[in-house]
């Protein structure tokens, strides 16, 4: 068994789908100039690429031989990281909601989580490091010196996504997305590897009668509390 390194500079941020977490990391990043660690993104070009591939949700061997000869690469453009997957940039496509079902899925597989640690571990370094996914603080970074968790209610998260699908254009049923939400929080939260939870040393913060403003002030006090 691998030991989790131990790294100063790492705060992990946990928590159910369309909780915002992205965002926050974002802020986090450019107030601490810490690079992100989106580990959503790695278990949606799995995701991806297992569909290019037509693989089954079902075939956790072909599934977990996908993610551990993932050939993916990562360009800064004007608008964030690029995704490139074989070559093709699948930054757009891997935010899709199909992809985002399909990851929930992949991401149960225990081969899957299992070739997908190493990658997530070795990004941690001096430089720092803002770890956003779902076992952050539980199992890719138990020794994280600051671990958040943020939730929010089922209802409130499918509105915000909502507004931001609106915003690009995309028409989508708020109750389709609540129901998408519920089934994905089940999935993360019930399946037997690493599933969705706080780590018992982790600060628990609600957002669903938060502003970004407020859960950007409360999480950099954390953070300045923590780092200086
Ligand atoms: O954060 P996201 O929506 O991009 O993540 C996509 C899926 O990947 C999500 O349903 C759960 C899974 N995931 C995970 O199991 N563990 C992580 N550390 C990150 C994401």
């Amino acid at each position: 068994m691998t030991i989790a390194k131990s790294v100063d500079k790492l705060i992990t941020v946990d928590g159910p789908s369309g909780v915002g977490k992205g965002t926050i990391c974002l802020l986090l990043s450019h107030q601490l100039g810490w690079p992100v660690l989106d580990s959503g993104a790695l278990y949606r070009l799995t995701a991806c690429a297992a569909m290019n591939d037509g693989i089954s949700e079902h075939d956790h061997e072909a599934l977990e031989k996908i993610a551990i000869a993932l050939d993916v690469r990562f360009e800064s453009g004007a608008d964030g990281l690029r995704y490139f997957l074989r070559n093709e940039d699948v930054s757009e496509k891997i935010r899709e909601e199909a992809t985002g079902n399909m990851a929930s899925k992949v991401a149960a597989v225990e081969g899957v989580r299992a070739a997908l640690l190493e990658k997530q571990r070795s990004l941690a370094n001096e430089a720092g490091l803002i770890a956003d996914g779902r076992d952050m603080g539980t199992v890719v970074f138990p020794n994280a010196p600051l671990k958040i968790y943020l939730t929010a209610s089922a209802e409130e998260r499918a509105e915000r996504r909502f507004k931001q699908l609106k915003d690009k254009g995309i028409d989508v049923n708020i109750r389709d997305l609540v129901a998408d939400l519920t089934a994905r929080d089940e999935r993360d939260s019930n399946r037997k590897v690493a599933p969705l939870k706080p780590a018992e040393d982790a600060v628990v913060i609600d957002t669903t009668e938060l502003s970004v403003a407020e859960v950007e002030a409360k999480v950099l006090q954390l953070a300045q509390q923590c780092f200086s």
